[in-house]
């Protein structure tokens, strides 16, 4: 191909780019923002892995951030921990074909290091608007991160884990994350019973927007306004 034409290509495949913001489909999103640049983790991943599953599923899983594996292929939750969250998945007859999957951070931290509050500032807008485009049932955060950076809470995981919590709109279920349960065995039972609750809580959710839709006042998700993520904190496990 001539070097003019092939230039006129590229220019025309940038123009055609959609405006994040604009975006209506995860590819629109994921063509937009592959390239950002918006905080130094740009400069260090691999791929920007912004997320896998089935855009119209009805639970979406929120993790932390890429880990080396995940930043290698681009797809979130390829590790040990990914393994481990596919058999809580069968556990309730899912696959991860069936739920969407992503992180609060698109890129990998160095060292996989907790994720910073200026880059969780940079990169919450896209989780939103994933959210937005999924329009999931039931957001479960994995571990202290997610959970307390999109339920806009102080309180821990902990004391979190496994309950059916609603705010601005959206339905969440708090989950310990994967890893911490590799770590700490003792969370997998934990772990495997909320398993068991969150389907009942999906039945619950699917239950009350049937009857909703009925009364005409249903809505699906309709993301908040990213939470204040100025206060640095150590959050440990996950
Ligand atoms: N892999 C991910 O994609 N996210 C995590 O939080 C952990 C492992």
């Amino acid at each position: 191909m001539h070097r003019r034409q092939l230039h006129r290509m590229l220019q025309l495949g940038e123009d055609m780019a959609v405006d994040w913001r604009q975006a209506t489909t995860i590819e629109e999103l994921y063509e937009a923002i592959r390239d950002c640049r918006r905080c130094p983790l740009g400069e260090t991943r691999t791929n920007l892995v912004l997320g896998t599953g089935d855009e119209d599923a009805d639970i979406m899983f929120v993790g932390e951030a890429p880990g080396f594996q995940e930043d290698r292929q681009g797809i979130p939750f390829v590790g040990p921990a990914g393994q481990f969250l596919d058999q809580l998945l069968a556990s309730i007859g899912l696959r991860r074909s069936q739920v969407y999957i992503a992180n609060t951070l698109k890129c990998r931290p160095p060292d996989n290091r907790d994720p910073q509050p200026d880059e969780l500032k940079m990169c919450t807008p896209y989780l939103f608007k994933q959210i937005e485009i999924i329009a999931p049932r039931i957001i479960c955060t994995l571990g202290n991160h997610a959970t307390k950076t999109l339920l806009k809470t102080g309180t821990g995981i902990t004391q979190l884990h496994g309950k059916l919590l609603h705010r601005d709109g959206l339905a969440y279920v708090p989950l310990f994350h994967p890893a911490a349960a590799l770590h700490k065995p003792p969370l997998k039972s934990v772990l495997i019973e909320d398993f068991q609750r969150l389907k009942e809580h999906l039945e619950a959710e699917r239950t009350r927007w049937e009857r909703e839709t009925v009364s005409g006042a249903a809505s699906r998700a309709e993301p908040a306004e990213p939470a204040d993520v100025s206060e640095p904190e150590q959050m440990g496990f996950f």
